[in-house]
């Protein structure tokens, strides 16, 4: 199994439900699998967004890939509510050898990590039914700007966004979909951009982001440090500049993500 940015440890686990938790609503309101009934979720974690799909759809049974098989017997845990409507398989999503057919498609937060995207979106292409609904959810990690510049922030989002790098991520993969889905032969490609733009205007969601922030940040910083990218020096302000934002008068957050529906 290859590297991965957040690791696997019940903290990091536990992560990922919390940021289901805060990012839910800017991630579902667009999503639609009405009408779908067999859903494949690629790099489906601990099951943090399946809990939010199978409460949403009733109907639907979701399939879930994840190539860590601790990710995937902590969201047997998560999704144990749901009964034989879910089922896990421990496939790396490169080198995909599914023996069913599905109607839709959920990739969130994890082409992003994977070397040869796609690579992924070719080999989901037999298991798919005509008409399928598509839906992925991916960083696009250019577009991050704050305000008051700060350069321990600075310095820890570049050396992040480096190791992302040097493991054969992406953090700009959602930019790039739209090409990348084109090439895969995918149909009725629509790109839409979410996330925030967070000023004084309202500074409990600018606080509530800021903190989630920091443990987005900090979630690869035991990676960071033995790659030799940073020191526990840098980890700490990384976190001092992102409380300073949280109070400045002028401060300025500004993040998108992209989602990207489609069909074959
Ligand atoms: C950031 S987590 C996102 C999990 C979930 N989609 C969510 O939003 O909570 C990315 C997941 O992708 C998985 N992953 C990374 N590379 C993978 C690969 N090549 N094949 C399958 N799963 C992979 C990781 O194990 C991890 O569980």
């Amino acid at each position: 199994m290859a590297a991965y940015l957040h690791g696997f440890i019940p903290e990091e686990q536990q992560r990922l439900m919390d940021q289901a938790g805060v990012l839910g609503y800017l991630i579902y309101p667009r999503i639609d699998f009405a009408g779908c009934k067999k859903l494949l979720e690629i790099g489906s974690g601990v099951g943090a967004q399946t809990e939010t799909l199978l409460r949403l759809y009733p109907d639907l049974e979701v399939t879930c890939v994840d190539f860590s098989q601790s990710q995937i017997d902590r969201a047997k845990q998560t999704l144990a509510f749901a009964g034989d409507r879910v089922r896990f398989i421990c496939q790396d999503a490169t080198q995909l050898e599914l023996d069913d057919k599905f109607d839709s498609v959920f990739i969130c937060w994890a082409l992003e990590h994977i070397p040869d995207a796609y690579r992924v979106l070719e080999g989901i292409k037999p298991c798919l039914l005509p008409n399928s609904k598509l839906w992925f959810t991916e960083v696009f990690n250019s577009s991050f700007y704050f305000n008051p510049p700060l350069p321990g922030l600075s310095k820890y989002y570049d050396a992040y966004n480096e190791f992302q790098r040097s493991l054969g991520g992406d953090p700009d993969i959602g930019a790039n979909l739209g090409n990348l889905l084109l090439r895969a032969g995918y149909k009725q490609i629509k790109l839409f951009h979410g996330g925030f733009h967070l000023d004084q205007r309202n500074p409990e969601d600018l606080r509530r982001i800021t903190q989630y922030w920091k443990g987005l940040m900090k979630s690869a910083s035991s990676g960071m440090i033995d790659a030799g990218l940073i020191i526990e020096d840098h980890i700490l302000a990384m976190e001092m500049d992102l409380d300073t934002i949280s109070i400045d008068e002028n401060a300025v957050f500004f993040y998108h993500f992209v989602q990207i529906s489609a069909t074959i």
